[in-house]
């Protein structure tokens, strides 16, 4: 399969909409798995707000894969401060992953996450978190791939209120 058809780039406002665009069919492809994500029904405009914030900050990296003019694969990257407990008080995380049904298995999700894991390693910071669905094992070996490993499972107890809060996709 041929490769390097596509670009990795940093994202400006002027891709918000795409972004919104492709966030939207990575909250759909967990819901086809059948994650209970439970998002509000303002999630869209939470996560462009949350999308702006991570666009004006230093510290975030929100890339694009394109390929001719067209926004094939997206991925975000921050800085999460850990309970004051731990060694490394500051640590990397990877969010919003996600290429273009068509464009999966030819590289561009591993040139997306090279190029964020470059940008938490130039901020000095030492390790980098990604959260994988449960329901998601591709996602979980793509990312065993990248040289990922599992330390603690997050386990989720139904306290059985109606409704959902809003946040990000993984
Ligand atoms: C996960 C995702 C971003 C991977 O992107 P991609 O562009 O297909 O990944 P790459 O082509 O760079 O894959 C790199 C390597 O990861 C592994 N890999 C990727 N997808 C895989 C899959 N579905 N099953 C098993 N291994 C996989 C392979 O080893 C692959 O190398 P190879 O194709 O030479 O064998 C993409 O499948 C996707 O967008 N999925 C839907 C959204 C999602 O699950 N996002 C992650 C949330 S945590």
């Amino acid at each position: 399969m041929r490769r390097c058809e596509f670009t990795i780039r940093r994202a400006g406002k002027a891709d918000a909409e795409g972004l919104v665009s492709l966030w939207r069919k990575l909250v759909s492809h967990h819901e086809a798995l059948g994650d209970r994500h439970g998002l509000s029904p303002d999630a869209a405009r939470t996560w462009t707000k949350f999308l702006r914030e991570h666009l004006r900050a230093k510290t975030s990296a929100v890339l694009v894969a394109e390929s001719a003019g067209r926004l094939i694969g997206m991925g975000m990257a921050s800085v999460r401060e850990s309970p004051p407990t731990s060694t490394s008080r500051r640590r990397g995380t990877i969010t919003d992953l996600y290429v273009e049904p068509e464009w999966r298995r030819r590289g561009a999700g591993k040139a997306l996450v090279a190029v964020l894991l470059e940008h938490l390693r130039a901020l000095g910071l030492a390790e980098a978190d990604v959260t994988v669905a449960s329901v998601n094992p591709a996602a979980a070996l793509f990312w065993e791939k990248m040289g990922a490993v599992e330390r603690r499972r997050v386990m989720t107890i139904d306290l059985g209120a109606a409704g959902g809060e809003s946040g990000a996709a993984p």
